[in-house]
């Protein structure tokens, strides 16, 4: 198993969504982060003072897969995350020793499914 960590923009989140479901990834989590990459900072408003804003709003998207389905997942969010801009994200993908689904005690692959 492995876990793909997934910074996308906001704005592509139900695209991707929508292509990790057909690949049959229905179980993910997703956190709204504040995130900098290369990117020059920019200025913004807070409160009414301006100010150097150096992060910006992304999600977080985590699934765990089993190896098998890493490519078409990876696939599926590079495709569909892209907009050819900087600052389009990054994939991070991780090895996962164990998945137990608490209700049914199941462990392993059968558990990410
Ligand atoms: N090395 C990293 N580790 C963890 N998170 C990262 C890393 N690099 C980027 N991120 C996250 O990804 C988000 C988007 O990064 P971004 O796409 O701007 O990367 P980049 O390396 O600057 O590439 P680009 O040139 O396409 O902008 C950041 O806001 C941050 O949340
Ligand atoms: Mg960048």
């Amino acid at each position: 198993m492995k876990k793909i960590e997934a910074i996308i923009r906001p704005d592509v989140f139900s695209e991707v969504r929508q292509a990790l479901a057909l690949q049959g990834i229905d179980g993910l989590s997703v956190t709204e982060i504040a995130g900098c990459g290369r990117q020059e900072g920019r200025t913004g408003l807070f409160r009414g003072n301006e100010f150097e804003m150096e992060f910006y709003t992304k999600l977080k998207l985590e699934m765990v897969v089993e190896d098998s389905l890493v490519d078409d997942t990876v696939n599926a969010i590079l495709t569909h995350a892209s907009t050819n801009a900087v600052g389009d994200g990054k994939i991070f993908v991780l090895p996962v020793e164990e998945a137990i689904r608490i209700r049914s005690k199941e462990r392993g692959a059968i558990a990410v499914n």
